[in-house]
């Protein structure tokens, strides 16, 4: 672990650059866990710089997996579907992706194996993947649902489960196991998630079958599929990008640049929701890599509404709801948001954390058991802020501290390297003071 870090951000007048985002994080986990029992080798560009995503390559090495590093690009040797037993604990770090998606992957593995993580995922809910996983035959112990979970795997049964909670990392780690499975499995989503999971597994040869269902969507994918090794480019992290687009809304002379970045459609609510705030983007050179949508954003400040987000909206702009709350007094009319029950079990509760920094700056917010209520035309004041350990809370309030009156000491900002180690410099690049 990093030793803890403060970082100061001073106000700032304006901001202006090109942003090349390293490679998204939903996606670099995907297909370092499905290269690694792919047949044949992967090579996967610009792979996420993160912190989490480096947990996800250590597993992948501990179970036998062969990769290595050159510059930007990771080349792995996949070993196909059957993986080695881990002479030590799987170390998941802060990485809930990858404990929810890699059990889905350990369970069908005829071995048993331990994951552990930090003090942060030591405490989030895995009963949502014990569950489903379980009833597929594997056999797995855990501490009331949370991490370590010791799990035994071997041949799974394909099942036909209806997810409780709108989870993609859940998905995904089912639409693994079933790879393990005989018979077909199904999969029912209650609200549409992000689909890196299916649009991965197709880019590595397997059949997956998607469906709209309602509000949300059903898979369906037969077990034995043989994966085969790609060569992919990672497209830039759209998350990450929202702290920069969320930078350029609060300056209405603000321009940016930001080069391949992921837009597919399941992650790209947040430009509506910017749009509709009043931040005009336009987006070029769209194309589709491995299934993927990637495009260029240009981007220009101008006077910031405020945004009611709700519903489906909630789970689908789970990760950027931090920055947007964060940015939220600056609006003109605010920002409400609710059915978001799920930030309360993120790498921190995230309702309370924003909640908390947004008062030091003396801001008046209303915390909800689901959601906040933010009114708009705020004044902030710098303050002494704590990231709660999580990446996207220091991240978030270092956007928020460049329209404060005075300086802002982020403490715990070290945790930003937890998605995107380079964010402070970069920020720095692109602000104007
Ligand atoms: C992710 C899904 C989301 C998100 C997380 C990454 C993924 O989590 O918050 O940062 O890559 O599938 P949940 O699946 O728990 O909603």
């Amino acid at each position: 672990m990093k030793p803890e870090t403060q970082v100061l951000v001073r106000p700032a007048r304006n901001v202006h650059g090109t942003v090349a985002l390293p490679g998204d994080k939903s996606i670099s986990h995907r297909y370092a866990m499905l290269s690694g029992i792919a047949d044949g080798p992967s090579r996967l560009e610009n792979y996420s710089t993160g912190a989490d995503c480096a947990s996800t390559l250590g597993c992948m090495r501990a179970l036998g997996v062969t990769w290595e590093r050159k510059g930007s690009v990771i080349e792995v040797h996949g070993r196909g579907l059957s993986l080695a037993r881990p002479a030590e604990p799987l170390d998941c770090g802060n990485s809930g992706s990858t404990m929810r998606m890699l059990s889905g992957i350990v369970a069908g593995q005829n071995f048993t194996s331990e994951m552990i993580g930090d003090e942060s995922l030591s405490r989030r809910p895995m009963q949502r993947v014990i569950t489903p996983l379980t009833e597929m035959g594997a056999r797995i112990e855990s501490q009331e649902g949370k991490p370590p979970l010791r799990i035994t795997g071997g041949t799974l049964k394909a099942i036909d489960y209806k997810m409780p909670v709108a989870s993609a990392q859940v998905k995904s780690c089912l639409l693994f196991a079933a790879l393990f499975a005989e018979g077909e499995t199904r999969i029912e989503e209650p609200l549409r998630t992000r689909d890196h999971g299916e649009v991965a597994l197709r880019a590595f040869g397997v059949n997956v079958e998607s469906k709209s269902s309602g509000p949300g969507t059903v898979a369906r994918i037969r077990g034995g599929q043989r994966l085969r090794g790609i060569e992919a480019r990672v497209p830039g992290d759209l998350s990450s990008a929202a702290f920069f687009l969320c930078a350029a809304a609060l300056f209405p002379g603000s321009q940016l640049l930001l080069p391949n970045l992921l837009m597919n459609p399941t992650r790209a609510r947040l430009l509506d929701i910017l749009m509709q705030m009043g931040l005009r983007i336009s987006v070029t050179q769209l194309e589709q890599v491995h299934g993927e949508t990637v495009g260029s954003l240009q981007v220009q400040g101008s006077p910031l509404k405020g945004a009611t987000i709700a519903g489906a909206d909630s789970a689908a702009l789970i990760d950027e709801i931090p920055v947007l709350a964060a940015i939220a007094p600056y609006t003109t009319q605010g920002l409400e948001v609710r059915d978001a029950k799920e930030l309360r079990v993120k790498e921190s509760d995230r309702i309370a954390s924003v909640a908390s920094n947004l008062r030091l700056m003396g801001a008046q917010v209303e915390e909800r058991e689901d959601g906040l209520k933010i009114p708009g035309s705020q004044t902030l004041h710098g303050a002494e802020l704590d990231s709660f350990g999580d990446h996207r809370i220091a991240m978030a309030f270092a956007i928020a501290a460049l329209r404060a009156q005075g300086e802002t000491l982020i403490r715990g900002a070290e945790s930003a390297a937890i998605s995107y180690p380079a964010f402070f410099e970069t920020l720095d690049q692109i602000v104007e003071r």
